[in-house]
């Protein structure tokens, strides 16, 4: 996109000033006697060194003037058309401001991100804040909980009918099974994480039934929904109701499980943020 930089640069010299006043306010504690708060990384085994409250607070304030037109108050992408960060790769693996600080700094300027005239300094507290932020993020694309954007319902539902005409019909329907969800789910925030997953909310598939497939010796297969499965046995229940069973031995008989979840999974890479905001509008009218 195209940048209105001068817009930019004059808002910002008179919010800078408040906002620095503002970081200096929030300090909570003298320097060396505040204990760094310990916050868990956003993968799961994929802990983040610990974030300095202090720097984070100081690189809110930055945020809110250098950043937030593009990417949001709460950082999940904005007017002017900056992506969202709490789905971003960088943002997600950065450790220690070593790939957002280049970004701020003018790497991608082509692509329609402009340099930010902050120091590197400035820069690596807003990148704290930044995983500040992803530290409390509960489900991948569900916004942080310490945050209270005013509403997430901000697409267009009839650019999100068509995208589920095109992309989830063949799968949904809004008058089958997901007639009344927004009834069901009643808060944007859940039904967001709720379709963005495909029901359990933490992305694990809840409720959702693998199928499988049993190759057996003779070549026929049989196939049905899981019931179980261990290294010796595996169970099925077929369409016409009837469960049953077939020793495992090994590799054999070769067992083909789908993971019902896997287009849901796939699709999480491929949606724009536009796709997101307006899928979930259109889910909100399914009352
Ligand atoms: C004028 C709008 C604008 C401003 C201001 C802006 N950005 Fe961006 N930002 C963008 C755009 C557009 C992109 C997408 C560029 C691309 O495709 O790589 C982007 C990309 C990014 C990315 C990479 C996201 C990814 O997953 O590739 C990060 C991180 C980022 N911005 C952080 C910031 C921070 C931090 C600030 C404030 C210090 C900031 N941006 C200010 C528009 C902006
Ligand atoms: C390839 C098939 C497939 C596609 C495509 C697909 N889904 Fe799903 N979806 C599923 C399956 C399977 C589940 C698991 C729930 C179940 O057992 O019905 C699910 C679950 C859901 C749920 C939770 C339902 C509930 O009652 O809790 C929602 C909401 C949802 N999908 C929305 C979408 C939307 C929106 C799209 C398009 C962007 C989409 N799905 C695309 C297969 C698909």
């Amino acid at each position: 996109m195209r940048v209105k930089t001068g817009f930019l640069a004059t808002a910002t010299v008179g919010l800078l000033m408040s906002s620095m006043y503002l970081a200096l306010a929030q300090r909570p504690a003298p320097a060396g006697t505040a204990e760094p708060e310990r916050v868990g990384g956003f993968v799961p085994g994929q802990k983040r060194a610990p974030i300095d409250p202090v720097l984070a607070a100081h690189g809110k304030a930055l945020y809110g003037v250098n950043c937030q037109a593009c990417h949001g108050k709460d950082l999940r992408g904005g007017d002017m058309g900056g992506p969202n960060l709490l789905r971003s790769q960088v943002t997600l693996t950065d450790q220690n401001g070593e790939l957002i600080v280049p970004i701020i700094q003018g790497s991608r300027q082509a692509l329609g991100m402009p340099a930010i005239g902050i120091s590197i300094e400035d820069s690596n507290a807003v990148a704290a804040y930044v995983r500040s932020v992803i530290a409390t993020i509960g489900a991948q694309g569900t916004p942080p909980g310490k945050q209270e954007p005013p509403s997430i319902v901000v697409g267009n539902a009839t650019d999100g009918r068509t995208y589920f005409a095109s992309t989830c019909a063949k799968c949904h329907s809004a008058e089958g099974d997901l007639r009344g969800i927004a009834s069901r789910i009643v808060d944007p925030k859940q039904l967001q994480a709720t379709w963005l997953m495909g029901g359990g909310r933490s992305g694990i598939s809840n409720g959702a039934v693998s199928k499988v497939s049993v190759l057996l010796p003779s070549g026929a297969t049989s196939e049905g929904d899981l019931v179980r499965m261990d290294d010796f046995l595996v169970t099925l229940k077929s369409g016409d109701g009837t469960t049953r069973s077939f020793r495992r031995n090994g590799d054999l008989p070769k067992v083909t499980l789908t993971d019902p979840l896997k287009a849901h999974k796939d699709m999480l890479s491929v949606y724009t943020d536009k796709n997101i905001h307006d899928v979930t509008a259109y889910l909100v009218t399914l009352k």
